[in-house]
């Protein structure tokens, strides 16, 4: 379990070494996430479609270890990007990945950059 976990490390776009192409912009679905798969890695991928941002993070919920985040509810609170995790509603920061409900788990979120309508994701590896 905790070596699944460790799989996951939050990269920022400083320091992101590799720029993953994971499709086109129109592959993902408007204000919604899917799941992609990078080496060993599942990232849930976000299109806030309404305000044309982008997010990443692992789509493994750290709660019961179950790889659903693609599937959550995506919104904000209070400005923040955020996910809800479809079985129980765990909610989770894009930006930071901090748990919102100040619970302590914590999720890895990775950089997305579009160029000429291709989604990347940023690793560090
Ligand atoms: S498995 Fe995600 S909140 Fe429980």
């Amino acid at each position: 379990m905790e070596e699944l976990l460790n799989q996951y490390k939050t990269v920022t776009q400083d320091n992101a070494t590799i720029w993953f192409k994971v499709g086109k912009t129109t592959d993902f679905p408007a204000n919604g996430g899917a799941c992609i798969k990078h080496q060993n890695k599942q990232i849930a991928v976000y299109n806030f479609s309404l305000t044309s941002s982008w997010y990443a993070c692992q789509n493994l919920c750290p709660h019961k270890m179950e790889m659903v985040l693609s599937r959550g509810m995506i919104g904000d609170r209070e400005g923040i990007p955020k996910v809800a995790c479809p079985l129980h509603k765990k909610t989770f920061s894009l930006e930071d990945g901090s748990n919102l409900n100040g619970e302590d788990y914590k999720i890895a979120v990775y950089p997305v950059k579009i160029e000429d309508e291709m989604v990347y994701i940023g690793f560090a590896e």
